[in-house]
């Protein structure tokens, strides 16, 4: 078995990451309010590639304002944002680690109170349970327009610098809500069964592809199972297959605990992972998050077959985690984290505030 601070090279494009680690996308809300990078998101990110991580990956960010999910949330949307994604990959890459954008669009989940406008989805949905606001249904030509926006995003990503994008399908934003048989009830091309229902997924890769360098990194997350909007254990596999057989160059599975099995088979003992390791073979590489915080955590969930682990929470706490992860007991100090600790680590005031949200983070 692999271990976790052996570099690992993308195929296509050639690019080694130093080790296995990956920061995960992680939302901070220290962006300016036009979407711009502050200094502060810069530097709690260059921490984290100084502190030897192989890949960082950047919050989640919008390709078009209308995608907004949250304030204080990096956009990629405009070349005001260039200055600033170029700072960033520069430092990035001056400390040795791989660059990811990880682009986005909220969908039913971009508030008309930061957007200004109506959310949108692949169907109309219930915008939440109390009240009976919905989401509008995307016309063909507004489908089209965001499709070409991420494209657009991922060409912006490339001029600064950055090594690749990461596409994010999982946790329940407009590429999930195309992908869940849920909130994509879709009698049109681009809704029915997986297949079609990956039709948004599948034509951003192609607009992507269309717009960057050949040796851009694009690679996808997605949630292996997501309730809310109805994707299911089978169909994602059968996407991740779908994908594979695109020429992705990783497949990130956000499990949220790496040793969960799967909530619709929980006779089968195996983990999400084994699940995709066991459908996808070697075809592409795999990612897997969720509960990582020690060196052992990182090899069990490489030898349950992801060739990367992504790592969020501990990487909060600890800037230099992964330049621990060749000493065989690492495990470091677990939340809750004192203020003055994450400051320490280098977090500004607003994202320790955000922390807050997140149960039992912050003392
Ligand atoms: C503060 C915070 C912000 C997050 N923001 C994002 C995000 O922007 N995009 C995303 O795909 N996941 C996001 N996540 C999920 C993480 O990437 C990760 O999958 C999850 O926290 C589980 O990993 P962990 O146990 O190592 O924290 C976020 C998690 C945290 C803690």
């Amino acid at each position: 078995m692999t271990a976790p601070d052996v570099p690992f090279q993308f195929q296509r494009t050639g690019h080694v990451s130093r080790n296995r680690a990956v920061l995960a996308a992680m939302t901070n809300k220290q962006s300016s309010e036009d979407g711009t990078l502050s200094e502060d998101e810069i530097n709690w990110l260059l921490m984290r590639a100084e502190g030897g991580f192989g890949i960082i990956t950047t919050a989640a960010t919008h390709v078009v304002p209308e995608g907004q999910g949250w304030k204080g949330e990096m956009g990629v949307w405009g070349d005001h944002h260039v200055p600033g994604l170029t700072r960033l990959a520069t430092g990035i890459r001056e400390r040795g680690a791989i660059s990811l954008a990880q682009i986005f669009h909220g969908g039913m989940f971009a508030p008309e109170a930061i957007t200004g406008v109506r959310p949108v989805s692949a169907s109309e949905n219930p915008l939440s349970k109390d009240s009976d606001e919905t989401s509008k249904e995307l016309s063909y030509d507004e489908i089209e327009s965001i499709i070409s926006s991420f494209g657009d995003a991922a060409s912006r990503c490339a001029k600064a610098g950055f090594d690749g994008v990461e596409l994010h399908g999982a946790h329940g934003y407009l590429i999930c809500q195309f992908l869940g048989e849920k909130t994509n009830r879709r009698e049109d091309v681009w809704g029915g069964e997986i297949f079609d229902r990956a039709r948004f997924l599948m034509r951003i890769i192609q607009d992507v592809r269309n717009k960057v360098p050949e040796d851009f990194i694009l690679g996808v997350r997605i949630s292996p199972e997501h309730r809310k909007v109805g994707v299911r254990l089978e169909d994602s596999l059968e996407l991740a297959e779908m994908l594979s057989e695109a020429g992705i160059d990783f497949l990130h599975i956000s499990c949220w605990d790496c040793s969960w099995g799967s909530s619709e088979f929980p006779e089968d003992e195996r983990t999400l992972t084994q699940w995709f390791s066991d459908r996808l073979g070697k075809s592409v590489p795999i990612i897997s998050a969720g509960g990582i915080w020690s060196t052992s955590d990182a090899k069990a969930v490489m030898a349950n077959g992801a060739d990367m682990v992504a790592v969020a929470r501990a990487a909060i706490g600890h800037a230099d985690w992964a330049s621990h992860i060749s000493e065989e007991n690492y495990s470091p100090m677990k939340p809750p984290f004192s203020n003055h600790h994450l400051l320490e680590q280098g977090l500004s005031e607003t994202f320790v505030d955000y922390m807050r949200g997140w149960d039992g983070f912050v003392a």
